[in-house]
């Protein structure tokens, strides 16, 4: 995939370097970019979902300590406001740990300067690409033993791909990775309500690479499972619990509920980044509540009454009972069979 959700471009600010994203809001009738210079406009682009997805958020959260740096020596902020500022960034969405955790990976080279911050937040960069491409090669292997079929009919919820990352993608680099072996038959993409990340940005994903699938409304996808029209569920996460329990958009859950009805195995797959060993479960994951107006309204076109409020959660949580597998570059674990990231962390598993 050439287009990128977002990299340093070089010759932005007076050759300063800034963040460009691709407007993720605008796809896919449009391809538009932000350039970002400063903490508000960053933190306004994570907010409206200019940039998304957990690792994409992570690199952003890295590149922005860059974007606070520049800003406090244009404005003459001190150490503590530059402190404040970062923390605002780190805590812009609350649910995928990889904002914070991206901002906590740069954040202690400020002391050697800004070249080490940038230098840190491209390795930070580089190192998400290849824990995807990684950990789509193992999930791809686990699900061919797994499921014993020449070529898998695949469901996904949200976007997981080539957007939601720095490159190439999670859930949907699994996809890549078993079209490319020549084993895959169809995506069957959930919609995704109400921002629509399946419809609009994985189906443009898949479109663009010529890769089979077709778009469903979410309230399809249990019917979908329970026909035995497809092989497995696979998706990504925004945080996953020491226990296994898995953050990820709103409607995963559900996904999961009907995969252990049909006995069809649900992969989630994420980098390691996204697993917070210091949350027990996911009873202490923060889920994020969004405004109601993405829920009244299509298209800017109000569809419920005038008055009539909206219930927003952005993500659910499914429990590690129903998470067959969880992907990593590490390996892959299987939480509902017992094997956890905290377990594996005891264990001293070497992955
Ligand atoms: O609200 P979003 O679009 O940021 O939600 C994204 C998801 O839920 C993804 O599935 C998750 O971040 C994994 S992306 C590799």
């Amino acid at each position: 995939m050439s287009v990128l959700a977002l990299d340093w471009d070089i010759e932005a600010a007076g050759g300063r370097g800034a963040l460009r994203l691709l407007d993720q809001t605008l796809l896919p009738a449009r391809t538009g970019y932000r350039v970002v210079t400063t903490v508000d406009a960053l933190v306004e682009a994570i907010v409206e979902l200019a940039v998304r997805g957990a690792p994409a958020l992570g690199v952003a959260g890295a590149f922005g300590v860059v974007l606070a740096l520049d800003e406090a020596e244009r404005e003459g902020w001190d150490a503590a406001r530059l402190d404040a500022e970062v923390d605002r960034l780190r805590s812009a969405r609350p649910t995928a740990v990889n904002l914070a955790w991206g901002v906590d990976q740069v954040r202690p080279l400020i002391p050697q300067g800004r070249e080490a911050v940038l230098a840190a937040a491209h390795a930070l960069a580089a190192a998400d690409e290849a824990a995807n491409r990684e950990l789509s090669a193992r999930a791809a292997d686990w699900l061919l033993e797994r499921t014993q079929r020449p070529r898998l009919r695949v469901l996904t919820h949200c976007n997981a791909g080539a957007l939601a990352t720095s490159a190439w993608g999670t859930a949907l680099g699994v996809v890549r990775e078993l079209h490319a072996r020549g084993r895959l038959e169809l995506v069957y993409v959930d919609e995704t309500r109400p921002l629509l990340q399946g419809a609009r940005l994985t189906a443009w994903e898949l479109r663009a690479e010529g890769i089979p699938h077709t778009v469903q409304v979410d309230g399809a996808a249990a019917s979908t499972v329970l026909r035995g029209l497809v092989d497995c569920a696979v998706v990504g996460a925004d945080r996953v619990a020491a226990n296994g329990d898995v953050a990820n958009k709103i409607g995963t859950l559900a996904v999961g509920l009907a995969c252990r009805e049909a006995g069809v195995p649900l992969l989630v797959a994420a980098p390691w980044s996204t697993v917070d060993l210091d949350v027990a479960d996911g009873d202490g994951i923060e889920i994020e509540q969004r405004p109601d107006h993405e829920v009244t309204t299509v298209g800017g076109v109000r569809v419920a009454p005038e008055g009539s409020p909206a219930f927003n959660p952005a993500f659910d949580v499914t429990p590690a009972r129903l998470v067959t597998a969880l992907a990593t570059e590490r390996g892959v674990l299987e939480p509902a069979a017992g094997r956890t990231p905290g377990t594996a962390e005891h264990e001293g598993m070497s992955f």
